[in-house]
């Protein structure tokens, strides 16, 4: 069994390109060292992302990234046991929302396509079905909204 963990957050931190690109290469190699999976999403200073692998990495896991300090309001939204990971093969795959018209925020990193097929056809998941919600502009309740306040006070 593995264990699977999806949260959301909102950014406190202004990432650059080269921010995202460093933190996404860094995840890679950390998770792959430690058999995680999962992707992050981001769409409009709103963070998702799923973890998958074995259970006691993955906690550990969530628990320094719930606290680094480039995010805030970090949430919670599903803790299970699964027989196999929702995306076999990615160390933390990426997509950024493309909503309507906009320009992408993070130019030039690649969105992890086969990744997000994987997400589009798995049509009866609870957890496909929320980072697809996520990544089509779904509005989000709670959690990351007071982040976004928090940084226009700041900027
Ligand atoms: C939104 C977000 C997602 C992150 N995802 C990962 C990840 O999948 N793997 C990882 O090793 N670090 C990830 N990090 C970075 C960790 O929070 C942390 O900076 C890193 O593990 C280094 O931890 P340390 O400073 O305690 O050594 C993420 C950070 C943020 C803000």
């Amino acid at each position: 069994m593995i264990r699977q963990l999806l949260y959301r957050s909102g950014q406190l931190y202004e990432f650059t390109v080269p921010d995202m690109v460093r933190l996404l290469l860094r995840s890679r190699a950390y998770n792959a060292r430690h058999g995680i999976g999962g992707m992050l999403l981001w769409q409009d200073g709103l963070f998702m992302q799923l973890l998958e692998g074995p259970a006691a990495a993955v906690d550990a896991l969530y628990a320094r990234i719930a606290a680094d300090p480039r995010h805030c309001e970090v949430r919670l939204m599903v803790r299970a046991e699964r027989t196999a990971p929702l995306l076999p093969g990615w160390h933390m795959a990426w997509s950024e929302a493309s909503l309507d018209g906009e320009a992408p925020a993070f130019d030039g990193l690649d969105t992890d396509a086969t990744a997000l097929a994987l997400l589009e056809g798995a049509r009866s998941d609870r957890v496909a079905a929320a980072m697809r919600d996520f990544l089509h502009g779904a509005p989000v309740p709670a959690g990351g909204l007071g982040c976004a306040r928090v940084m226009e006070r700041v900027l």
